[in-house]
């Protein structure tokens, strides 16, 4: 039995951490990158579940993300690929803010437009009401981009401001939210094939972004309050591995942020000691019985 695991970032510490256990339970793993593949001929890979712990869909150019795409697909064929393909190309914040709706999951009000007019009247409204906006890039993670805007009110200021924000961050799309309130921390719930294997508490004193990689701490989060919402957030996505952030807000409600389609977990298990990647072993493990 063997375990492809197929990212553009083969280095990352949680990736050789999930490689090292396969290999500790006797199974054959190798990596591969996309620049690996030159199609049309696929080579034969002899393997039963393709692991594609990287958000290689999202990052780099668009033709990049279709020749990826394609390997995918090919890969798709002849394993099991985690998380699936169609969740991989899907996922994005605005989808999973369209999903939400849908579900009538508890999410912040947010707009995702490539029009800046739609977008200056979508924050000029919440500024005017004097609610904070939060801008987004829309495949991003992190924290990085992650922006709030509070003080700007001129029409012309706003716009502008817009303007640098997509060259710099966004790309083209303004993802657009209203700042919620909150008690100072948000909820990591890490889901593994509808199982909530680990939480974390993250805070930050100094900044209005929980996320321990722009200077957040973590700490372990024991009450299972928020498990069937992030398991039902998930599912939402069709997402096996995923990381659901959650936000408690003031008003006693919490709210969806985002399900990230490749979560980093370091952060988590130094907080909580859960061992998360001998937990994805175990559910790479399950799906070649
Ligand atoms: N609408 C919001 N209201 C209040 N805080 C927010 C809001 N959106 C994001 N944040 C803060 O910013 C952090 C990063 O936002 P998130 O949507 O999770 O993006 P990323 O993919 O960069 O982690 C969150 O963990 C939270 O602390
Ligand atoms: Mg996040």
């Amino acid at each position: 039995m063997s375990v492809l695991i197929f990212t553009d970032n083969p280095g990352v510490q949680e990736v050789k951490l999930v490689a090292e256990e396969l290999r500790r339970r006797g199974l054959k793993v190798r990596a591969m990158a996309p620049w690996d593949f030159s199609l049309p001929n696929m080579p034969n890979l002899d393997a039963d579940v393709v692991y594609a712990p990287s958000n290689m869909l999202h990052r780099g150019s668009t033709y990049e993300l279709t020749h990826r795409l394609l390997i995918l697909r090919e890969l798709e064929k002849v394993a099991t690929v985690i998380n699936p393909v169609e969740s991989m190309l899907q996922y994005s914040k605005e989808q999973l803010s369209m999903r939400l709706a849908k579900l009538g999951l508890p999410h912040p009000s947010t707009i995702a437009t490539e029009n800046v007019e739609e977008a200056y009247a979508f924050a000029y409204a919440l500024l005017e009401k004097e609610k904070e906006v939060v801008l987004k890039p829309t495949c991003g993670a992190r924290g990085v981009g992650v922006t709030k805007l509070s003080g700007i009110r001129r029409r012309d200021d706003l716009l502008q401001f817009l303007v640098w924000y997509t060259r710099e961050h966004a790309q083209g799309v303004y993802y657009l939210q209203e700042y919620i309130p909150n008690l100072g921390y948000d909820v990591r719930c890490l889901v593994i094939d509808d199982n909530v294997v680990g939480r974390e508490r993250r805070f930050n004193q100094t900044d209005f972004r929980y996320n321990v990689a722009v200077g957040g701490s973590a700490e372990a989060c024991t009450d299972p309050i928020y498990d069937d919402l992030s398991i039902a957030v998930a599912d939402a996505t069709g997402l096996k591995i995923c990381g659901v952030d959650i936000l408690p807000g003031e008003d006693g409600k919490p709210y969806v942020l985002e399900a990230n389609c490749y979560p980093g977990y370091k952060a988590l298990m130094e907080a909580t000691g859960i061992p998360v990647h001998e937990r994805i072993a175990d559910y790479l493990l399950s799906l070649l019985r």
